[in-house]
């Protein structure tokens, strides 16, 4: 039997921690389907297409893997796409509280997918899509820490933000 995972998250931008992690679960997994998060409610910095288009850029060269939107429950998404896992990176400790708390909600919400941690590459356990916007926010070089494409359209997100176009 085919198994697959979902990835579910923000991807506000994808990194190269998002990558690692998306490589390591292709070992695990026949397919994976990288599924972002389109909540209205949340604000993001990149709308929705352009963080589709990011991943998409960024994952050319995976095979078996597919890029999706879902709103709702990650596990009503889970079920509809009858995965049979739940891929999620774990950085630190910082980040287990979270996502244990996530993992067992899950699985009493919908017992058949497993949740699947997976530890990036030590170079990786800092990174994190909110840091990687507030260093370019700032002025920072975020190279070799997220796609060569990401990182432009950073520059020219935070470029627009400060100097908006007059009229
Ligand atoms: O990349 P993120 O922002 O850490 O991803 C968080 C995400 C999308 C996995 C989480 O917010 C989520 O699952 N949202 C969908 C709504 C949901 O299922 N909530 C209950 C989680 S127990």
């Amino acid at each position: 039997m085919q198994k697959t995972a979902i990835y579910p998250g923000s991807f506000d931008p994808v990194t190269n921690g998002h990558l690692d992690i998306v490589e390591r679960g292709l070992k695990l997994f026949d397919k994976i389907i990288v599924a972002i998060l389109t909540n209205p409610g949340k604000k993001f910095l990149f709308p929705l297409e352009e963080r589709r288009a990011m991943l998409e850029e960024s994952m050319k060269d995976f095979s078996n893997v597919e890029i999706d939107t879902f709103d709702g429950l990650t596990v009503d998404y889970a079920s509809q796409r009858k995965a049979q896992g739940i891929l999620r990176g774990l950085r630190a400790l910082s980040d287990f509280e979270y996502e244990f708390q996530m993992a067992l909600m899950n699985r009493h919400l919908y017992p058949p997918a497993e949740t699947v941690f997976l530890t990036p590459k030590e170079e990786y356990t800092y990174l994190s899509s909110r840091l990687v916007r507030e260093v370019v926010a700032l002025g920072g070089d975020v190279t070799g820490l997220v796609p060569e494409a990401v990182r432009a359209r950073l520059e020219a997100r935070f470029r627009k933000l400060t100097h908006p176009p007059t009229r």
